[in-house]
């Protein structure tokens, strides 16, 4: 019983830290989430073992190993504030560290049509590999200024998609994360505008190549890097959570 109740004060604390961690910053920075599902509650012994699970005394879903685990979007459904997205691709900007155990990680970027797509299986770039400065939580951003869409889907303004970001961590677990949008006409004003304050490669974060699709995907490849960085900053964050 004592022992019980420590283990679940334990646990509380930690879910305090990682909410009042999380809570203030985004993932997908550009254009935009679904909401902020770096969230975690209840217990896994609560659960069962199971990802998501029901909890009857008060009506809830409770996720005790965080929401973002949860295929395809990370525990959130479709959201009705879509954000504009231009019909011929546009940037996506996201922070990829807010979790222990991404020292590396596969990245990869998909696309689901309509309203509340059937499956995310358009892969719009090949999946890429990022190396970030450390495996504690570190912060950075990166961005893609033009991810573009599969060669043969067309949209057209005022269709409806949801962009899918997947990061798969070093131990193989896969997190999940959505933004429902809108297309617009490449340039139109509603598109949140694309700068170097929203869009852009924190210098602590390098990317790898992971394997070029030879056809089959429709997808886009990335081009080689230019160089790699190589980081030496402050890990405050880390700093934070040890
Ligand atoms: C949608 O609403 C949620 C909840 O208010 C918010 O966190 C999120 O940023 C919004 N997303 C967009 C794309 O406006
Ligand atoms: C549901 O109950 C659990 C305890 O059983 C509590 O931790 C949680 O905050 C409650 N959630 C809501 C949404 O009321
Ligand atoms: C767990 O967190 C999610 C997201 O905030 C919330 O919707 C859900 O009600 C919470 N579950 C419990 C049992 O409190
Ligand atoms: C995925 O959904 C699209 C419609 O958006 C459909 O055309 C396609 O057949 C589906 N693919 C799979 C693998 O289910
Ligand atoms: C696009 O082409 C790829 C490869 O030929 C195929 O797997 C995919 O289903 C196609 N998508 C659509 C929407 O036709
Ligand atoms: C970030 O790096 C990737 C990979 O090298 C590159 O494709 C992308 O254009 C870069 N983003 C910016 C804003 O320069």
């Amino acid at each position: 019983m004592a022992l019980q109740q420590l283990s679940s004060r334990w646990a509380a604390l930690v879910v305090l830290l990682w909410t009042a961690l999380a809570r203030a910053h985004t993932v997908i920075t550009y254009p935009g989430y679904r909401g902020n599902n770096l969230q975690t509650n209840g217990t896994i012994a609560d659960a069962n073992g199971l990802g998501v699970a029901y909890n009857s005394k008060n009506d809830s879903l409770y996720y005790p190993y965080g929401m973002q685990w949860i295929y395809p979007c990370g525990g959130m459904p479709t959201s009705t504030n879509r954000t504009y997205w231009p019909v011929g691709g546009g940037a996506l900007a996201m922070q990829p560290g807010w979790f222990p155990g991404h020292a590396t990680a596969l990245m990869y970027i998909n696309i689901g049509l309509g309203e509340v797509p059937e499956n995310m299986s358009h892969p719009v770039v090949s999946a890429f590999q990022i190396t970030g400065p450390s495996n504690n939580p570190y912060p950075g951003t990166i961005c893609l200024p033009q991810v573009p869409l599969p060669a043969n889907i067309s949209v057209k303004a005022g269709d409806y998609a949801t962009i899918q970001v997947v990061e798969v961590a070093k131990h193989g677990a896969a997190l999940f994360n959505c933004v429902d949008i809108i297309f617009a006409d490449n340039g139109d004003s509603k598109i949140a505008e694309v700068t170097t304050d929203n869009c852009f490669n924190s210098s602590d974060i390098s990317f790898q190549y992971v394997y070029t699709t030879s056809g089959t995907s429709g997808a886009a490849t990335l081009k080689p890097p230019r160089r790699m960085w190589m980081a030496v900053v402050p890990f405050l964050l880390a700093a934070a959570v040890m």
